[in-house]
């Protein structure tokens, strides 16, 4: 018998939560406009509208934090910061911003092109909304088996891309009209779906083959590489740094958002093998995040990434983290909830279309979900579905996304199995009585429909 299946750490610094009433909810709800982004984190109980910027860290990295060099220019802190990436992508040139989404932003201005197309499994929706300023055309082209939620085929790597809807964009538009292939590993909007190592090395032949570049948004890296380790032939035996170094083999560049597989708060990076693309990158930086070696961040932020992408790539760490998402899944499976299976890297994504079989897609049955989470139990959850992922057409018609989902991010190493026994209590109680609840009517979007779920409001129906 193997005894040692606890997390792998002790808990030695709290923060209070507080409990609220259904009435208070419900207030706080309506002076939100129905939408979770709107409400204030402390009516929050149970915090998984998402695992970005809200790991808890550890003691190494609250110590690492005091040693910050905070000197403008060639500070100590960046080069540890450097130092550790390079490790962990093998890639040479490093410039921190201050998130992901400043990444995205440099790496848009150098690889996407007004129209032109960006090939992705699931675009993230900070580059889209980048995408959609620059007038250059993201598709997502992830596997079918990425678009089922029902049930569990058995299907590893959900996150992979179609090489045949890749090929065919090619051979449709010409390869001069693809400006780059962007790979998010793990496949965010589908479950924090991997991606295996065969789907990456093949991408980056197929891309190679036209000259089209290739870049890894690898907010989730070391999650991915868990799951490659845990479920791709040939990986069993190899350490997760291994495993990333050969996963970034596949790509020039990569994009990241520390506030995940960093284990930080806030933080991100530009990594690049090309000398150029670099140079271009510092240039981008300087402008609109700080110089080359700080880009947006402190030198003690930088000290605890150097440290947090370290402890993210230990074995014992991954394995807790995947295990307790499954355990959450599991749990709410034997509620009858339908989600999306296997549970991917880091959250459970419930089938909102399944769930609230009477509810129409128009009228948002996955947000109405993240609303009765909150008002029966101060869980806050997030939707991905029609609000934040519907378009429009040329005419303002709306067009409806293939997955109907809502996602109860897990942040890292916060919360205990007790908290998610209540997750998943509130869940099935809801689900028991799903037949009782109606939709919602948007009623304010703002202006980028892309970003419109951070500002919407809606009113009950
Ligand atoms: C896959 C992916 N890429 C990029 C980002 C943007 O990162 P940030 O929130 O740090 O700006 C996120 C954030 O959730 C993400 O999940």
């Amino acid at each position: 018998m193997y005894y040692q299946t606890a997390e792998p750490f002790k808990i030695k610094v709290v923060e209070q939560i507080k409990k609220s009433t259904k009435r208070e909810r419900q207030q706080w709800l309506k002076e939100a406009g129905y939408n979770a982004f709107r409400l204030k984190a402390e009516q929050v109980y149970i915090d998984c509208i998402t695992d970005s910027g809200t790991s808890a860290m550890s003691d190494k990295q609250w110590a690492a934090m005091m040693i910050g060099d905070e000197s403008y220019a060639g500070c100590k802190s960046f080069y540890n910061l450097e130092t550790s990436v390079q490790d962990v992508f093998g890639m040479p040139y490093v410039q921190p911003t201050h998130q992901g989404r400043a990444a995205d932003y440099i790496m848009t201005r150098i690889y996407a092109k007004p129209k032109k197309y960006a090939i992705g499994n699931m675009h993230f929706d900070t580059f889209r909304g980048n995408a959609e300023v620059l007038g250059a055309l993201p598709v997502d082209y992830v596997v079918d088996e990425g678009l089922n939620s029902v049930g569990n085929t058995g299907y590893p790597f959900k996150g992979n891309i179609d090489l045949n809807k890749m090929q065919n964009l090619i051979n449709e538009k010409g390869a001069e009209n693809i400006s780059v292939v962007i790979v998010t590993v793990t496949c965010n909007n589908n479950g924090g779906q991997p991606v295996s190592m065969q789907n990456l090395r093949e991408v980056s032949k197929l891309a190679k083959k036209y000259n089209i570049p290739v870049v890894i948004d690898s907010a989730r890296l070391a999650e991915n590489a868990y799951f490659i380790k845990t479920r791709e032939k040939g990986y069993e035996n190899k350490s997760i740094k291994e495993i990333t170094r050969e996963m970034f083999s596949y790509c020039e560049t990569a994009t990241m958002s520390s506030k995940k597989d960093g284990l930080v708060n806030i933080g991100g990076l530009f990594v690049t093998k090309n000398k150029d693309v670099f140079a271009m990158a510092n240039q981008l930086a300087i402008v609109h995040e700080g110089f080359i070696t700080y880009g947006g961040m402190s030198g003690r932020d930088m000290e605890a990434l150097a440290v947090g992408l370290q402890e993210a790539t230990s074995e014992d760490y991954l394995e807790y983290r995947i295990q307790q998402v499954k355990y959450l899944g599991d749990q709410l499976l034997k509620r009858n909830v339908p989600i999306i299976e296997p549970t991917g890297g880091h959250g459970v994504y419930v089938d909102g279309r399944r769930f609230f079989e009477n509810i129409p897609q128009c009228e948002f049955p996955s947000q109405r979900l993240v609303v009765a989470m909150f008002e029966e139990a101060g869980v806050r959850c997030v939707e991905l579905g029609a609000c934040a992922f519907g378009s429009k057409d040329s005419d303002g018609n709306p067009i409806w996304p293939a997955l109907e989902l809502m996602r109860i991010a897990l942040p890292r190493r916060v919360y205990t199995n007790s908290h998610l026994d209540v997750i998943a209590n509130v869940c099935g109680d809801i689900y028991k009585n799903r037949n009782s609840f109606s939709g919602l009517k948007l009623v304010y979007e703002g202006p980028i429909t892309a970003l419109r779920h951070f500002t919407a409001g809606f009113e009950l129906l």
